[in-house]
């Protein structure tokens, strides 16, 4: 296989001494309702979108402020291309615009960027976009910046299956030796811990396709706030409930 044998690695520290849970490590957010914010402004949809990506800026830094150590946000999944053409084009230009504008700071912020995804069809243009990001920020060590472009939970598993596959079919794997560590270290998220927590905005609750693999013990979070209006409290107060949870991972607790 190409890619290196990295696993996800398992889930924060279990509870300190005050009751409350150390971490999370790692939180993921599904940055929903840009739409309905900018329609209840009486404005077009690429207005909340364009919103949500100061709010995208405003999370990284109420992570890195938060100390975590990565964050994965989910900004245009698989199925978003059912939307009009016009507005898959907007979520288009500001991948664009947010990398123009936002990496050479996020590099001296010592952010490591990774763009989890299907790379197929895609323009040249953003592809190389996402390969200057990755290549230019790869061996930082400050907060990891994942963001999910074009990805989906399914997708990513059906590309790690075809990649073992393949490598049974070269004759460098044996199907008895997959495993869940395998699979996970051949998916687009590979070398990520899985996260810790998963918020989603807006008030929707379900996961429309995000992390399906390795966010099969994440704690869920479900904030009524609109995207465009996620404040460092929001993630402050999502922390604290966190921190007041049980994780028992199918076990009998702590
Ligand atoms: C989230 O906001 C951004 C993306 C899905 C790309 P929406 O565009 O889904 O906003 P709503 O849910 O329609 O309000
Ligand atoms: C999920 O939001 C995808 C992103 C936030 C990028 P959607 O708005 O696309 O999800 P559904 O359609 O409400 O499930
Ligand atoms: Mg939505």
């Amino acid at each position: 296989m190409s890619q290196a044998p990295i696993s996800i690695q398992p889930g924060a520290a279990p509870a300190k001494g005050d009751g409350l849970r150390a971490g999370p490590e790692h939180v993921a957010i599904i940055m929903d309702g840009n739409g309905r914010w900018a329609k209840a402004r009486g404005q077009p949809r690429a207005m909340g979108h364009r919103a949500g990506v100061e709010a995208l800026r405003r999370a990284v830094e109420a992570c890195r402020d938060l100390g975590l150590s990565e964050l994965t946000v989910f900004s245009f999944s698989t199925e978003n291309w059912k939307r009009p053409p016009q507005e898959v084009e907007t979520l288009f230009d500001l991948l664009r615009m947010f990398v123009r504008s936002d990496l050479q700071r996020l590099h001296r912020q010592n952010v490591r960027i990774r763009i989890p995804g299907e790379r197929e069809g895609l323009a040249a243009d953003i592809l190389q976009l996402i390969e200057e990001a990755v290549a230019l920020t790869a061996s930082n060590s400050g907060l990891t910046l994942n963001i999910a472009f074009n990805y989906g939970g399914r997708a990513e598993i059906v590309a790690g299956a075809r990649r073992l596959a393949l490598a049974v079919r070269e004759g460098q794997l044996r199907p008895e030796d997959i495993d869940e560590s395998m699979l996970g270290a051949s998916l687009w998220t590979a070398g990520s811990r899985e996260p810790d927590l998963i918020l989603r905005t807006s008030g929707e609750q379900r996961l429309s396709n995000f992390l399906l693999w390795s966010g099969a013990y994440a704690e869920l979070m479900f904030l009524e706030v609109s995207w465009p209006d996620f404040e460092h409290r929001h993630l402050a107060e999502a922390i604290e409930a966190y921190r007041r949870r049980d994780r028992r991972f199918g076990g009998v607790g702590e």
